[in-house]
């Protein structure tokens, strides 16, 4: 007879302890796992506490807190205006509705630029904000401040390609790194920010055999937008994924769901049952004693 290799008892701790895993809160470290093994990295932008918690139902791995919430929370054109304490306010928001994901919270411009010290103890605010590592765009530029930064026992995310916050040096919002040239100091820059110790690298607008090359080179995993196929994990700007943007997308975005198609009819309905009176309905309001009293 063939022994039999599992008992029913053992698979039902394997179950539990896959369920486990699926519910422990993901660190840094796991993402750097998550490349190693071949598995793919999703992570969205969240900005309050009610997305946070659906999204961390879905099992979206890491939450943005990302300065895009200029554009589609603020009403801005560019991310420029975001102060530090509007991140703070989202990134506090984000973490009282998350459970699993990994929070990255976005260092807004001017908070990490001016001066070392200065980065320290901003991106330190959004950490004692809740957040578990700190997003900054550029490379070499930047390369003193994130050593810093991990010094400090801050993690960091880098963010190369189209920088949203040089978007009047770059006049517009381009693919960047088109050119042989261009693409090489970008791989240098990817490979630097490692050395630095960053723990992943957002690749925006590239090509996609460029996001390939940096990937490949790289022991941190990439996280693509608008750069192919071939980075260890993709973000989108939830507004735009689930059809919330009233403005227009950048042509990459997949819309997954027409949320604010569905927000405009609620709210036509509302509206409607409203100016004729069907809501609310009187059965289900309390009356006092008293006016039931009089009825009688
Ligand atoms: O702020 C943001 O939403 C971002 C993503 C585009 C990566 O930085």
């Amino acid at each position: 007879m063939v022994p039999a290799l599992t008992q029913p008892g053992e698979l039902l701790c394997e179950h539990r302890g896959e369920m486990a895993e699926a519910a422990r809160q993901i660190r840094v470290r796991d993402l750097k796992e998550k490349k190693r093994r071949g598995e793919k990295i999703a992570m969205l932008t969240v900005y309050d506490a009610t997305m946070a918690r659906l999204l961390d139902r879905a099992g979206i791995d890491v939450f943005l807190v990302g300065d895009s919430l200029g554009m589609v929370i603020q009403g801005h054109e560019t991310t420029l205006p975001v102060t530090l304490e509007a991140i703070l306010h989202h990134t506090e928001a984000v973490t009282r509705g998350t459970k699993r994901a990994l929070v990255v919270a976005d260092m807004p411009f001017l908070s990490y630029q001016v001066s070392v010290p200065d980065a320290v103890r901003n991106a330190g605010r959004l950490i004692q904000g809740g957040a578990a590592a700190v997003k900054l765009e550029g490379g070499r530029p930047i390369l003193e401040v994130v050593e810093r930064l991990v010094d400090a026992g801050i993690p960091v995310m880098g963010h190369l390609g189209l920088l949203p916050q040089h978007v009047h040096e770059l006049s517009g919002y381009r693919m960047q790194a088109r050119e042989p040239r261009e693409a090489e100091r970008l791989i240098e820059d990817a490979r630097m920010l490692e050395t630095a110790g960053a723990f992943s690298l957002v690749l925006e607008s590239i090509p996609a055999d460029v996001a390939k090359t940096v990937t490949g080179v790289l022991s941190i995993p990439t996280i693509g937008i608008g750069a192919g196929p071939y980075c260890d994990g993709q973000v989108l700007v939830s507004y735009d994924a689930f059809g919330l943007n009233v403005d227009s997308v950048p042509p990459f975005v997949r819309q997954y769901a027409d949320l604010g198609e569905l927000m405009v009819e609620a709210a036509r309905a509302y509206a409607e049952d409203v100016r004729q009176g069907k809501f609310p309905p009187l059965e289900c309001h309390a009356s006092t004693p008293a006016a039931s009293d009089m009825r009688k």
